[in-house]
């Protein structure tokens, strides 16, 4: 198993940087549609739209990519001579990626609130929370090519 995976660990980061831009591309639009949602009236042409773009976005590539990338990441994890001494990137990388993974349970419960006409929040509030997933995302790809420790 370990040797097949040596033998295709280009072809496996490829897969994998695939499926991360898929997943960073749904982080960053999710919200953009929150931001137009937040000022729609509930019941409006534009508000029942936004509540089916923002479905098929979650559905269709937001989470089956972020299923993908956990699945192509832990391959690459696999791979012999990939965790060796220092590892401190790789715990970085996890944890940031997992915070990723709860940012994108937020806007599953936002996009939820919407369906259900109880969002709250501001576009403001969609407005800022936009930064996240660009910062995180920012952080984890120096992480994993410098692997400063
Ligand atoms: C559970 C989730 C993930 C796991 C287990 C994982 C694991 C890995 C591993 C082991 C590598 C190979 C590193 C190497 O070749 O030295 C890798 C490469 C990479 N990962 Fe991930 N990853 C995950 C999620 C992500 C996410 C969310 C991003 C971006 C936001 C990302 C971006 C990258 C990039 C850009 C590379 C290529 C680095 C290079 O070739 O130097 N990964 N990942």
């Amino acid at each position: 198993m370990s040797n097949y995976l040596a033998e295709h660990y280009l072809f496996i980061k490829s897969i994998h940087i695939i499926f991360v831009i898929s997943w960073m591309a749904a982080l960053f639009y999710q919200p953009r549609l929150y931001v137009y949602h937040a000022t729609a009236t509930p019941g409006s042409e534009l508000y029942t739209t936004l509540c089916i773009m923002e479905k098929r976005l979650a559905r269709i590539i937001m989470t089956p990519a972020m299923l993908l990338t956990f699945v192509s990441g832990s391959l690459l994890l696999m791979v012999p001579g990939i965790l060796v001494s220092p590892m401190g990137w790789i715990h970085a990388k996890l944890f940031l990626v997992l915070l990723l993974a709860g940012y994108h349970g937020m806007l599953i419960r936002w996009m939820k609130l919407f369906q259900t006409g109880k969002n709250q929040n501001s576009q403001r509030f969609y407005r800022l929370i936009n930064e996240i997933a660009p910062l995180l995302m920012i952080f984890v790809v120096f992480l994993v090519v410098i692997k400063p420790f």
